[in-house]
């Protein structure tokens, strides 16, 4: 799709889900949904990139999915650490700065270690940042920011918008459009500070079959929202 006619949001987010009812009603493993996932994340995630959008925000493990089986969260921390070590060239070649937003604890030595053999080696890279939410909470990334504030010392007067924004896991920009697919709609607690203006999307595909086309679709569908921040133009 040509994207020249079209509003390109500079920060996309990504509630993945769906990926445990696409191998079951294909009579699979959930485990198989989950590898599909992150074959679909990799193409997806680059051509969002290739786009013109800035960012791209991934939820891909939130902080309470600890609370599903020990069999599933093992599978998907291997894969996980595989896939990060299998793509550390390919994201590197294709000048994509990957960057982790989550706590560290509860993750393994291994996958702490490819994370950041993975964020070190695209660090300087400029063709747009992927950020992996990984052991993420957005109510601990809030948290995590006070303590950082309160930790520095921070006067009063400094807090605003700007700093708090500086203080969370990444200095990223707002998100401008957020999908979630699979046909649920919440938050689920996904970055709730940046998302507070952002354009919501929920459709019905699960995530394996969310491709390209399904995308170009979402724009299609933000180039229509008309954003107003609180303003109206009276000359409408
Ligand atoms: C999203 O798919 C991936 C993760 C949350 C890790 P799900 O695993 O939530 O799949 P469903 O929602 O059960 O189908
Ligand atoms: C949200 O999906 C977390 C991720 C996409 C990683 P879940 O499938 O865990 O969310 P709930 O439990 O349906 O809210
Ligand atoms: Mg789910």
């Amino acid at each position: 799709m040509d994207y020249n006619n079209l509003k390109v949001p500079a920060h996309v987010g990504i509630i993945l889900d769906g990926n445990g009812r696409w191998a079951k009603e294909k009579g699979m493993n959930r485990t198989e949904g989950h590898k599909e996932g992150a074959k679909n994340l990799k193409i997806l995630g680059k051509y969002i990139l290739s786009k013109g959008v800035k960012v791209v925000s991934i939820y891909a493990f939130s902080s309470e999915n600890f609370k599903r089986s020990k069999e599933e969260v093992t599978f998907l921390m291997n894969l996980f650490t595989a896939k990060f070590s299998e793509e550390l060239n390919s994201f590197h070649d294709d000048n994509i700065k990957v960057v982790f937003s989550g706590r560290r604890e509860k993750l393994s030595k291994k996958l702490l270690y490819v994370m950041d053999k993975l964020t070190e080696k695209t660090n300087h890279n400029t063709g747009g940042i992927l950020n992996i939410c990984l052991n993420y909470s957005a109510r601990n990334e809030i948290i995590d920011m006070v303590k950082k504030i309160n930790n520095d010392n921070i006067d009063n007067s400094m807090i605003d918008e700007k700093l708090i924004s500086k203080y969370m896991y990444n200095e990223l920009p707002d998100i401008d459009f957020l999908i979630r697919t699979s046909n649920e709609y919440r938050l689920s607690n996904f970055m709730l500070w940046q998302l507070s203006y952002a354009e919501l999307y929920f459709c019905k595909t699960y995530f394996p079959d969310f491709n390209t086309d399904e995308f170009d679709n979402a724009i299609l569908e933000y180039t229509k929202r008309d954003r107003r921040f609180g303003k109206i133009d009276y000359s409408k």
